[in-house]
């Protein structure tokens, strides 16, 4: 019966493609610890290390979306940039079924090594001379 659901829903969203992003603001509407948190962090705020719309090679990592390959939702390192892109698994049901979630696109971080590759997608090459900690609080 699951699965059933489960393939019914893929076969729906399959087609979504780009526009599959929900946004920051719409995640925190149910978790709103979790937006307060981030909010106060360099991943929120970094549009203004930029005066203007930064060039699409920087939005690979500056920016929640696909960019550079295609277009960026929002300048921000957003929920969706570490948790996947989230219209299809944030519908309050979907979200208490972690398995129907993770189907639809919910990143499994739950390990310190997917963590750690996540965060190493986009801070391989850091310009500080401090380490970079993939266990740093995030939210
Ligand atoms: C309609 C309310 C709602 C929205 C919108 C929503 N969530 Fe959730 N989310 C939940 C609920 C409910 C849970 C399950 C909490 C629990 O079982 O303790 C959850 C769980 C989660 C979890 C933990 C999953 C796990 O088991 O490890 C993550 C991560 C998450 N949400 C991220 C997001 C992101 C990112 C977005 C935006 C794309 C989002 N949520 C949008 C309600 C929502
Ligand atoms: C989509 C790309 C991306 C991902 C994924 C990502 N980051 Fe970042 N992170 C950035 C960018 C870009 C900045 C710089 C923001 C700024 O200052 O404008 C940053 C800044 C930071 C900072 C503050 C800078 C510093 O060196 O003190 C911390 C801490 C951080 N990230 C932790 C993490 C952790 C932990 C993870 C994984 C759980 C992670 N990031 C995943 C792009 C990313
Ligand atoms: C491969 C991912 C990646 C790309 C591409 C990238 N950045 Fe960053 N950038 C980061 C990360 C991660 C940080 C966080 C600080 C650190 O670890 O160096 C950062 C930090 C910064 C900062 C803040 C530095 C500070 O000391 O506060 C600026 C400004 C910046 N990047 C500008 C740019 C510009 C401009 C481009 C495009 C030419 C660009 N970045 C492309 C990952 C990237
Ligand atoms: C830099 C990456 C990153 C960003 C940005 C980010 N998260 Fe997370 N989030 C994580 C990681 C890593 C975990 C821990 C996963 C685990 O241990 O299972 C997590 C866990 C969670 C959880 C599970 C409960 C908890 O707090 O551990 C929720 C809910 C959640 N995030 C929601 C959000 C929302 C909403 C946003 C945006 C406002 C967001 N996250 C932004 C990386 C991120």
């Amino acid at each position: 019966m699951r699965t059933a659901l489960v393939l019914l829903f893929l076969a729906a969203t399959a087609s979504a493609g780009r526009l599959d992003w929900t946004g920051s603001a719409a995640c925190g509407q149910c978790h709103a610890a979790q937006l307060a948190g981030w909010q106060a962090t360099p991943h929120a705020t970094t549009r203004d290390r930029f005066s203007g719309r930064p060039p699409s090679v920087c939005l690979g990592c500056h920016a929640t979306g696909e960019a550079p390959a295609g277009p960026a939702v929002a300048v921000e390192v957003g929920c969706e940039a570490c948790h996947g892109a989230g219209t299809a698994y944030s519908p309050d049901d979907i979200m208490r079924d972690r398995p129907v979630a993770l189907a639809l696109g919910l990143a499994d971080l739950s390990t310190p090594k997917a963590r750690t590759a996540l965060c190493m997608s986009c801070h391989a090459r850091t310009t500080r001379e401090r380490p970079f900690d993939p266990m740093a609080k995030v939210h």
